[in-house]
């Protein structure tokens, strides 16, 4: 049973679109169990770029099952456009099959997100304003809309005019906004179930019988650990489960057919919108790693706060997550510095904090501790063997390994998916 989960394990946007798509090459499925249109995964094939948001990077590969769980959310108008602009570039999407349990992201729930932010004022989470946090709120309180009634007409104009009232009672009285039309909601969404009717069936199902015929399953993770709802830094997180957990939950498998997850990481910290980053270098080093990585957001385009790698949070996303293998990625970007940092524990006066702390306060006075290491001057993006790397590299990489006790599986060197450095097989190093 080849099930592998690979997920993100710092503040997201670690590069798991690259190495999901590295891993897709070799799989038979490719699931997404969570997030929707908030996610940017890119994948660079043999000089082509593809930009996917819903769709799991699955579908690049003609051999591969595509699929989107129940704990994802769907935002039909953006997903619909997803696929055309993917069929444009001579993608066949006809094989996306999404779960009809997964709920679909509505226009009131764009509206609230961004209304709601604006009323956090100075608390702002930062969100990407694509109605995500409402629209897992609306799944948790019981009026949400499931694709199985988006793609029936009747059952889509009955919930609405159940749920529809309510939003625009909330929209006008909270936030003096104008309400929305039922009749052109139902008319509009209708027409977008329609077109989405094709792929919508039971995923849990196909599945389930993926792993009975012994195929090899990835299931590939949006945001990281750290957005996760519960284990990463509330409230500025994001609202679904991020970890190899939210996958079984996400998807509709038992939780121990997932035979490992790869944690994919960056060689340094990013983090878009608000909230603490002990590790945050708001100066030259920020800088140069903001602009040799390309640091600006897939989905949003906003500048990514950049800083040194922070293994206190990888060690948590380890332990949360259950990571039998690490994916290091954007090594290429150190490049260049005459010496790298790793934040090992955090001190609060005199306390020293190894393990991930639950309180944002603590973490906002935290104090990082940090081991320093020789850079290395050498581009990294033709290496394609282990030995092939600066010895600093590796120094670099195997520090890793010694202080989150996770073998690196893959190392990333460049944008490209042959830009890999592959030390050990990950699906193979899971049913081991
Ligand atoms: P939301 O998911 O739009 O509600 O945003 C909540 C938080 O998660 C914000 O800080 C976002 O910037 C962050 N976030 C959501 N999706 C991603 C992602 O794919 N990469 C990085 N950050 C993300």
């Amino acid at each position: 049973m080849a099930v592998l989960a690979v997920t993100g394990s710092q503040w997201g946007d670690e590069g798991k679109g690259k190495i999901a798509g590295y891993l897709a090459a070799r799989a038979d499925v490719v699931a997404r169990f969570g997030g929707g249109a908030n996610a940017g995964h890119t994948v660079v094939l043999e000089g082509r770029e593809f930009r996917l948001h819903q769709v799991p990077s699955g579908v690049l590969f003609p051999g591969c099952l595509p699929l989107v769980g129940n704990g994802a959310v769907v935002d039909p108008p953006r997903l619909l456009e997803e696929l055309d602009a993917l069929r444009a570039q001579g993608v066949d999407v006809d094989r996306l099959r999404l779960s009809e349990r997964a709920h679909v992201v509505m226009p009131y729930h764009h509206l609230l997100d961004r209304l709601e932010e604006q009323v956090r004022g100075r608390a702002s989470i930062g969100t990407t304003g694509l109605g995500i946090g409402p629209a897992y709120t609306d799944k948790a309180a019981r009026e949400g809309i499931r694709l199985a009634e988006l793609v029936d007409p009747d059952a889509l104009a009955r919930r609405l005019a159940e749920v529809l009232p309510r939003k625009n009672r909330l929209l006008q009285a909270l936030y003096d906004h104008e309400p929305l039309q039922l009749d052109a909601l139902v008319e509009q969404y209708a027409d977008y179930g329609r077109r989405l009717r094709p792929y919508v069936g039971d995923v849990a199902a196909v599945l389930r019988q993926s792993v009975a015929d012994d195929r090899r399953i990835l299931l590939e993770g949006a945001q990281g650990t750290l957005l996760d709802l519960d284990f990463g830094t509330y409230p500025f997180v994001t609202s679904s489960a991020t970890t190899a957990a939210g996958a079984a939950w996400g998807l509709g498998i038992p939780p121990w057919w997932v035979r490992g997850s790869i944690g994919v990481m960056k060689a340094y910290a990013t983090r878009v919108g608000h909230g603490p980053f002990p590790t945050e270098q708001p100066n030259e080093i920020g800088q140069y790693l903001r602009e040799r990585g390309r640091e600006y957001g897939t989905t949003t385009g906003r500048p990514r706060r950049c800083g040194w790698l922070d293994l206190v949070i990888v060690r948590w996303a380890v332990e949360v997550g259950g990571l039998t293998g690490l994916a290091v990625t954007l090594l290429d970007v150190l490049t260049g510095l005459d010496e790298v940092r790793i934040g090992v524990a955090y001190r609060v006066g005199t306390q020293r904090i190894e393990r991930f702390p639950a309180r944002l306060d603590v973490l906002e006075r935290s104090e990082v501790e940090y081991e320093t290491l020789p850079g290395w001057r050498e581009e990294v993006g033709q290496c394609r063997r282990y030995e092939e790397l600066p010895a600093n590299a590796r120094r670099y990489l195997e520090r890793i390994e010694t202080l989150t006790g996770v073998p690196v599986h893959l190392v990333s060197v460049g944008r490209e998916s042959a830009q890999t450095v592959e030390r050990a097989d990950p699906f193979v190093a899971a049913v081991r």
